[in-house]
């Protein structure tokens, strides 16, 4: 069983998986664990879909494609990623990208791959079970407060999640086709989703799987008054 600061350091995201199933009652217990992240005033604003049948899944994932393949770029309730990125952020994201499509061996100016590889993320990178998070829209009407916290309950779920051995990745992807999730799962009016993740078994033979990005140093990144 890892330590706290084990999992913290020993997660990072898996972008291919085995196709076992999660036991319900680990994807319960995760879950319930997840539900003692702490919010401002306790409000919880999270509310979760956890997703582990496969039609579901794919008639969601096919949705999305089907979008892509229209040429919309995104249909979202919110913006997560920066509009106008600035370093280092910008620089991180090429280094990060790079690094990745580097280890795959995939060229710069493979656009086909490079797609198939983003569209990997609306097959749920092989994985049983998808979570996606969803807020109420009042939560995040001219307020941000509701992001906070369920970015630390995503936080949470992963590492909980490391307990059982159970890995993760965090989607982005899928924030920018909220609206296709929301109207693929015919969610109630009132929600946004924020984002998605993915859980299951990683498949140790996936060298995608080995990518460890690096992380910024502690002096870069915090600033010591002592
Ligand atoms: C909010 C959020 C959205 C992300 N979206 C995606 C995504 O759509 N697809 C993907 O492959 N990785 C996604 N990631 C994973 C990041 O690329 C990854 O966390 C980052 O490169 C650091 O690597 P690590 O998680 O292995 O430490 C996302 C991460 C976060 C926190």
């Amino acid at each position: 069983m890892p330590t706290v600061l084990e999992a913290l350091k020993n997660r990072s995201s898996k972008r291919a998986y085995t196709n076992e199933k999660i036991p319900k009652e680990i994807l319960e217990e995760i879950l319930q664990a997840a539900g003692h992240t702490p919010s401002g005033a306790n409000m919880q604003p999270w509310v979760t879909y956890a997703i582990s049948n496969a039609q579901t899944l794919k008639n969601i994932g096919d949705a999305i494609i089907a979008k892509m393949n229209e040429g919309v770029v995104h249909d979202q309730f919110i913006q997560y990623y920066p509009v106008k990125w600035t370093n280092p952020y910008k620089k991180r994201r090429i280094v990060t990208g790079a690094g990745l499509y580097k280890l795959m061996e995939v060229d710069r100016k493979d656009d086909a791959t490079r797609l198939q590889m983003w569209h990997d993320n609306f097959k749920w990178f092989g994985a049983q079970t998808v979570i996606f998070v969803f807020t109420d829209k009042a939560n995040i009407d001219e307020a941000q407060g509701a992001f906070i916290d369920c970015g630390a309950y995503m936080q949470s779920v992963m590492l909980a999640a490391q307990e059982f051995g159970v890995d993760s990745c965090p989607q982005g992807s899928t924030t920018e086709f909220g609206k296709v999730v929301a109207q693929s799962l015919q969610t109630p009016d009132n929600l946004a989703l924020l984002y998605s993740v993915v859980l299951g078994y990683e498949d140790k033979d996936a060298k995608i799987n080995s990518y460890q990005p690096e992380k910024v140093s502690l002096e870069e990144s915090v600033t010591f008054i002592d």
